[in-house]
């Protein structure tokens, strides 16, 4: 309809010699316009009913409140978009999950399931959302003397593709400090199975990692607050 209207201000365009052409030109142009306006507030609802269902398990705004769900929110756009991409090919392991709020009586899923549903556009306008909320770091129990050690791993292995303590967005490397631990620890038990993906160079780093150093590492992610 938006198309066909177009066509038809552009086909006036080319042939406009009088008045009568320029007032139906210009009722065309502002009818396509509404058309084009009411087409992106249906998409904004939709983004908001989406983002609702996202949120009923990653929390408000994107703020996760439990230690197996990741925070979203302030996740760099590349990165969410291409974990959504990866979860709908099936490619990266999905565990089923509850819903943590609004109706929890809805039966389980699990991320490659919702992926699913969700088209490119959906993919693209989700990571371009919680990208520009803020990213807020979980208060979590520590062990300082851990964190110490951790921080001494991350520095000379993991900074500099994890710069400030892995929270910075332009590295396009995910959210470490202060990022739920629970999820943490399952990502690094899968990168060490090797059931999801991840960089060459990152593979090297991880796989010099004792269950200790994993474990120091955690705590001083969880000391980032
Ligand atoms: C039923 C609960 C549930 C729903 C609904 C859900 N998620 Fe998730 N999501 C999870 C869990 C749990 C994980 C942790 C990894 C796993 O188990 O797959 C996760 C992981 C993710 C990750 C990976 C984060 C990272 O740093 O790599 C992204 C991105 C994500 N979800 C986005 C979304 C979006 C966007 C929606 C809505 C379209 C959504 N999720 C809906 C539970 C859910
Ligand atoms: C060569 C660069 C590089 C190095 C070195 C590196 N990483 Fe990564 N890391 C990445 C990139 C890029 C991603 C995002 C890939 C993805 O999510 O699939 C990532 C993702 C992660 C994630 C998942 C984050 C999430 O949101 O799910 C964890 C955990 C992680 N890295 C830990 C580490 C640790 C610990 C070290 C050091 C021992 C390390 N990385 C070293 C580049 C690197």
């Amino acid at each position: 309809m938006v198309l066909c209207c177009f066509f038809v201000v552009r086909h006036f365009h080319k042939f406009n010699n009088g008045d009568l052409a320029m007032k139906i030109r210009s009722l065309l142009f502002s009818s396509a316009t509404l058309l084009l306006l009411s087409a992106n507030s249906v998409i904004a609802a939709d983004l908001e009913s989406l983002m609702q269902g996202c949120n009923d398990c990653h929390g408000n705004q994107g703020v996760s409140q439990w230690a197996d769900v990741p925070t979203i929110a302030g996740l760099a756009e590349f990165v969410h978009s291409d974990a959504l991409y990866i979860y709908r090919d099936k490619e990266r392991p999905c565990a089923d999950s509850a819903y943590r709020q609004g109706d929890t009586s809805r039966a389980e899923t699990n991320m490659c399931a919702v992926a699913e549903q969700l088209s490119d556009d959906d993919i693209d306008a989700l990571a371009a959302a919680y990208s520009a909320l803020p990213y807020v770091h979980a208060k979590q129990e520590f062990d300082a003397a851990l964190a110490e050690a951790g921080k001494a791993i991350h520095d000379q292995s993991c900074d500099r593709c994890h710069s400030d303590a892995g929270t910075n967005v332009d590295d396009e490397a995910g959210m470490l400090g202060g990022q739920q631990l629970g999820y943490l620890r399952t990502s690094f038990a899968e990168f060490a199975a090797g059931t999801r993906d991840q960089p060459e160079k990152m593979q090297e780093a991880i796989s010099q990692l004792s269950a200790n150093d994993v474990e120091a590492l955690l705590n001083y992610y969880a000391s980032v607050q």
